[in-house]
């Protein structure tokens, strides 16, 4: 068997997809380690979670750095003090910079709020429900330079109820996000999912309509 993944996780704050990837490890359902995990933010309840774990729980605070560069510089130092082989963003919220974004080109994972290339960006529930949609969801997409862009890998959809808010499409999406992540992630350590010039592929087909996790069964529509 292959040597198991090293990951990089990215946080900002609460970490429960972060939590999610820890208990697919533990569970023994994911052929990869969490080397360290790394918060812009102090005291944030996602670096209790891997403390917990028994994870390098690093804290690299924004406001010390005169430039976006130079804190992109630094983290992207810490990170590489590590080798890891693939670096998770779960809630970071930086943006991050071109020279940052080309250093992990095709192994920087980011899991978003919305079914991308739709509502890109901050409160997405608030937009999906202003637009009056009849399906919401989470995509896990590789990293470009552009915001919220790049090769999508994986999506769920759940479908919008009438009397849902912000508040429960947040908790719904969570949940799903707690699927997709870790099935994206474990993808990737099996050597299934790889990137080839921008490009995402699925056992060697290309991901041109990404695979969605809807009612608890992935369609895969690659
Ligand atoms: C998630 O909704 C994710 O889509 C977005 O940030 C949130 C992070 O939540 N990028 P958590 O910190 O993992 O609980």
């Amino acid at each position: 068997m292959s040597a198991a993944l090293d990951i990089v996780v990215l946080i900002s704050g609460n970490g429960s997809n972060l939590q999610a990837i820890i208990d697919e490890i533990k569970a023994h359902r994911m052929h990869a380690n969490i080397t360290a995990v790394i918060s812009n933010r102090a005291d944030v309840k996602g670096l209790q979670r891997a403390r917990d774990a028994g994870i390098n729980a690093e804290v690299l605070n924004h406001k010390d750095y005169d430039s976006r560069e130079d804190f992109d510089l630094a983290l992207q130092q810490l990170i590489d003090s590590y080798h890891p082989g693939l670096v998770v963003l779960a809630g970071f919220m930086r943006i991050l910079s071109d020279a940052f974004v080309n250093h992990y080109a095709g192994r920087l994972f980011n899991i978003h709020p919305s079914l991308l290339p739709e509502f890109k960006g901050l409160n997405t529930h608030q937009r999906v429900l202003d637009a009056n949609c009849a399906e919401h969801g989470a995509s896990v997409h590789f990293v470009n330079s552009e915001l919220d862009s790049g090769a999508l890998v994986l999506q769920a959809v759940i479908e919008v109820n009438s009397d849902d808010n912000a508040d429960t499409l947040a908790q719904r999406i969570h949940q799903q996000e707690h699927i997709i992540y870790p099935m994206a992630i474990n993808w990737f350590a099996e050597g299934r999912l790889t990137y080839k010039n921008g490009q995402a592929l699925l056992d060697n087909k290309l991901i041109s309509s990404p695979p969605q996790w809807k009612n608890k069964t992935l369609h895969l529509n690659i």
